[in-house]
């Protein structure tokens, strides 16, 4: 359609049909036979509010969407169609790995095609939208939705930001086959919850805002993002729903998005609890003021907005221009045209776990996961040695994540299913313990829970048949972690240790057997203490999605070399959170060398276990020194820094080559470096490359002392490596 004509269909829809376009509602009140207004319905909305929704959210699936859409359009008198949204994550049945696991890939590439593959299921599916990509930066793992961020640094979240909205909503149109349209959230500044407590308070300072959490939800509006989501949050104590600053100055105007603003769940009716409303109807008219456009699972428009008009408090045009905004995105979904876009029930069947989505989740999979520590164990003989796959995460299918809401346990394969079908020799098999000691204050399905229980039950048994398998056996492969429903939302931990049986089942077997290599599922950073210190070898698998037991195995025995690079440090100590490796420079920097009045702590190094852009490979590289192309340059010239690397091991492999520069001097305290730039190779045994890096004056900008966002000219370091500790650097100058 047109614009002209959406205009005029925009005109001739009455005050209550347009703020019924501004209304999203639950998909499980659309029941086949009818809507649920009982008690289900905890927002309280009518039947007639939910029958004329303008979108809905949640369910999926081609019958079910089509039945609803059929309903809904033959009742329309505007032949509007509904739309349907959904949290896609990591997946919409074949289920990828967790986000942050996604991250740690390095491989934007990959998570395209993920995130392409996720649209191509969902679209047949009946869905149009993603809740995706989340680009929250995270830096304090105590919070449970790290798992949905591609990590701490903010380069690294523009970059997955831009891949995964190319991957669902392609860049031909949303209303081609399997393209649905991408949601950039939380804007902004989720990601920074004092304590790293879920919906808390954000504070961070205007320059720290700007230059660390923005850009990555800048890079996905660049990126064509259809539309975005506002944060629980509060910033500068103004909560982002109701923040007409951040939503109309910096999301509308600076970064020139024109899409869909939606607001995340409940958030306009949560502003009387943020205590800046006192009721509805204020809520409302901050929330419309700021410049939200559908507001999610409250009454707060669809009883309000008229009133506020009547009463002439707000501007009718506020209405329309949010109506309009909605009306083009269906419009450019192809809705008017065809209101079921690509739901089909065979497309479904054919696209939804296919071989070739599990085959590339398995790939994908491989890909994200960080070999932490190597003491020559891994990878595994095939046949030759006795080899015990004890823990919680061996048979359990725990693996796909909190977000991972229409895929499903049963199609996931576990770590002893991959081994049995691997044919692998002499393996065994046993729980070892209970995952947690308790479920208490965790939403799981009740499947886990009774599982749990029943574990819990048997604890000593389980304990007993682990101990004499490990006796047995010449190496044991560990597996723990965390369920689940420990990360997620709403899922903040103080304490990120593993569950002290898990613990105590490490314990146990290095009495008797020590050649222990660890794997860990878990959705977050966590404090590993002696089991890293004790265990011959330890691989981040993290929730790696349907595939995970296939891609740890593949890893495991080598048919998979690892590649993947932590994107959030690990903390030795809960104490050093927030913790991440672009720090500021502080007067009193420490280096480890004595004395008392620096920036440290008595009781523990300054230094995380494991650092940003750390991960081990089977194979090992030699990384030359940096050559510049030369040493200054103006702001019009650029600077070709390179390095040669070269597999030095007798195996092929990938590693992930880092670029960092840190401004010697600035007008405000800048950080000790920052990633600028990555570039994954994959080199042969004895075959060498070079990388290079085009360093620019853009990639040396900042919020200076006036809050210009430009470049100082001075010195600058630039290092080349393969973790964030690299020392291999040369100084350049822009004049
Ligand atoms: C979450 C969002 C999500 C929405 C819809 C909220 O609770 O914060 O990330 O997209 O629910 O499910």
């Amino acid at each position: 359609m047109q614009n002209t004509e959406l205009k005029k269909l925009l005109e001739s829809l009455s005050l209550e049909e347009k703020i019924c376009q501004l209304l999203q509602v639950c998909g499980y009140y659309y029941e086949m036979e009818g809507v649920v207004t009982g008690p289900q319905n905890t927002a309280g909305f009518n039947e007639k509010e939910i029958a004329n929704a303008g979108s809905v959210l949640g369910i999926a699936g081609a019958k079910r969407l089509k039945e609803i859409q059929k309903k809904y359009m033959a009742a329309q008198q505007h032949h509007i169609p509904l739309l349907f949204m959904a949290d896609v994550i990591n997946g919409y049945k074949t289920i990828f790995p967790i986000p942050l696991a996604q991250g740690c890939s390095f491989n934007p590439d990959m998570v395209k095609k993920a995130a392409g593959i996720s649209a191509k299921e969902s679209a047949a599916a009946g869905l149009h939208l993603t809740f995706s990509p989340m680009v929250d930066v995270v830096r304090d793992p105590r919070w449970g939705r790290v798992m949905e961020s591609t990590g701490e640094d903010t380069y690294v979240n523009c970059v997955f930001a831009k891949a995964m909205v190319e991957g669902y909503q392609g860049t031909n149109g949303l209303n081609k086959k399997g393209k649905i349209a991408a949601c950039v959230k939380h804007f902004a500044g989720y990601g920074a919850p004092m304590a790293g407590r879920d919906y808390n308070t954000v504070e961070l300072s205007e320059r720290t805002l700007r230059e660390n959490y923005l850009p990555p939800y800048r890079a996905a509006i660049e990126s064509g993002c259809s539309t975005a989501m506002t944060s629980f949050n509060t910033l500068d104590r103004i909560p982002s729903t109701a923040n007409k600053k951040l939503m109309r100055d910096i999301l509308r105007s600076e970064m020139g998005f024109d899409g869909v603003l939606i607001s995340d769940w409940a958030a306009i009716e949560e502003l009387i609890n943020h205590g800046v409303a006192k009721a509805q109807i204020d809520a409302a008219k901050l929330a419309i003021e700021a410049g939200v456009d559908i507001d999610m699972m409250t009454t707060c428009y669809c009883r309000n907005l008229k009133k506020l008009i009547e009463d002439k408090i707000i501007d009718k045009a506020l209405l329309d221009e949010a109506v309009f905004r909605v009306l083009q995105l269906k419009n450019s979904l192809g809705l008017f045209e065809n209101p079921f876009k690509d739901a089909d029930e065979e497309d479904e069947m054919a696209f939804v776990l296919c071989d070739e989505h599990r085959k590339f989740a398995r790939k994908l999979a491989s890909e994200t996961m960080v070999l932490l520590k190597n003491e020559e164990i891994l990878p595994l003989p095939k046949k030759g040695k006795k080899i015990a796959f004890i823990g919680p995460h061996t048979s359990h299918r725990w693996i796909l994540g909190a977000w991972s809401i229409f895929g499903e346990e049963k199609d996931a394969v576990s770590l002893e299913q991959a081994i049995k079908e691997m044919e692998i020799e002499n393996a065994s098999f046993a729980a070892g313990c209970p995952i947690l000691t308790s479920t208490e204050n965790l939403e799981m399905a009740e499947s886990s829970r009774t599982a749990i229980a029943e574990d819990n039950k048997n604890a000593k048994a389980l304990l007993d048949e682990a101990l004499l398998k490990a006796k047995e056996a010449d190496i044991v492969v560990l597996s723990l972690g965390e369920h689940p429903s420990q990360s997620g939302e709403a899922s903040s931990r103080v304490d990120l240790q593993l569950d002290a049986q898990q613990i105590e089942l490490f314990n146990q077997i290095y009495n008797v057997n020590q050649n222990i290599a660890v794997v860990l599922f878990n959705g977050r950073p966590l404090i590993l203490g002696e089991i890293f210190d004790k265990a011959k070898a330890v691989l981040e698998a993290w929730l790696p999605g349907t595939e995970g037991g296939n891609a740890v195995a593949d890893i495991l025995f080598g048919n998979e070399n690892p590649s993947g690079k932590l994107t959030m440090s690990f903390p030795r100590h809960i104490g050093q959170i927030p913790i991440y490796y672009n720090e500021f420079k502080t007067g009193r920097p420490y280096h480890g060398d004595g004395g008392k009045y620096f920036s440290k702590y008595i009781d523990c190094p300054n230094s995380p276990l494991l650092p940003f852009g750390y991960g081990l490979s089977y194979t090992s590289f030699e990384i030359s020194e940096v050559s510049l192309s030369r040493n200054s340059m103006t702001c019009q010239e650029s600077i070709f820094a390179s390095v040669r690397v070269k597999n030095t091991g007798k195996i092929a492999g990938k590693e992930v080559i880092q670029c960092y520069i840190s401004d010697k001097v600035g007008s405000v305290a800048r950080p000790v470096r920052e990633l600028k730039a990555f570039q994954k190779i994959k080199l042969q045994p004895g075959e060498e490359k070079e990388v290079v890096f085009e360093i620019t004056e853009k990639m040396l900008r900042f919020y200076t002392i006036d809050m210009e966002y430009k470049s100082e000219p001075g010195e600058f370091d630039v290092w080349i490596g393969n973790s964030s500790l690299t020392q291999n650097g040369q100084t350049f100058n822009l004049v």
